[in-house]
């Protein structure tokens, strides 16, 4: 269903905050120039990249109030940090309200907050594309290491980053959800024996 899609997303993107709605805007171009890079769907990374933030403005007992009414699973650390359930609310919104039935569209947006191990080529790009809002700097100070890794290596790039946040996050004592552990451990097995 993809054919309608686009204008669909637009429109909810629309009345968004207008930051927000800026932050998609560079998530979109950046998600364009990874995918036609590595040659990856088009299509699906800038539908996925469009509308990974629709429940970004959505206050935290609300996400989670979503969430039960979705029936989205909501782990522990989720409670707590309920911001990582904009993703997962977002995606089972598009599906059970709007009939979003493409897979991969639905993942990338699941995922776009903790990564997943299953995650494809294009669920990677709108990962990275998040990131790599060029915007970000100030929080990512290593932005244009990442970018330069993500032009040679999707999964090297999200390792990378993962494992940078992680320890970040390690580091202030902060809660980390499993799904990322679990990410970085497929990723590094998956490129294993290879130099860093
Ligand atoms: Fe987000
Ligand atoms: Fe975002």
């Amino acid at each position: 269903m993809t054919d309608g899609l686009q204008g669909l997303l637009e429109q909810k993107v629309s009345h968004l905050p207008r930051g927000l709605q800026e932050h998609i805007a560079r998530v979109v171009s950046v998600a364009e120039h990874l995918s036609r890079h590595h040659g990856i769907d088009e299509e699906k990374t800038k539908l996925g990249a469009l509308a990974h933030d629709l429940a970004r403005a959505m206050k935290g007992e609300d996400l989670l109030r979503m969430a039960r009414e979705l029936k989205v699973p909501v782990h522990a650390v989720e409670e707590q940090v309920p911001v990582l359930l904009h993703g997962p609310v977002a995606a089972e919104m598009l599906r059970q309200q709007d009939g979003l039935d493409d897979d991969t569209i639905h993942e990338a947006v699941y995922w776009h907050s903790t990564a997943h191990p299953e995650l494809d080529a294009a669920g990677k790009v709108v990962f990275l594309s998040d990131k790599l809002d060029p915007r970000k700097i100030d929080r990512y100070p290593y932005l244009p290491q990442l970018a330069e890794l993500a032009e040679s290596s999707l999964d090297r790039a999200v390792l990378d980053f993962l494992g940078r946040e992680l320890t970040a996050l390690f580091q202030q004592g902060s809660l980390v959800h499993p799904v990322s552990v679990e990410t970085r451990n497929h990723l590094l097995m998956a490129v294993g024996g290879e130099s860093p």
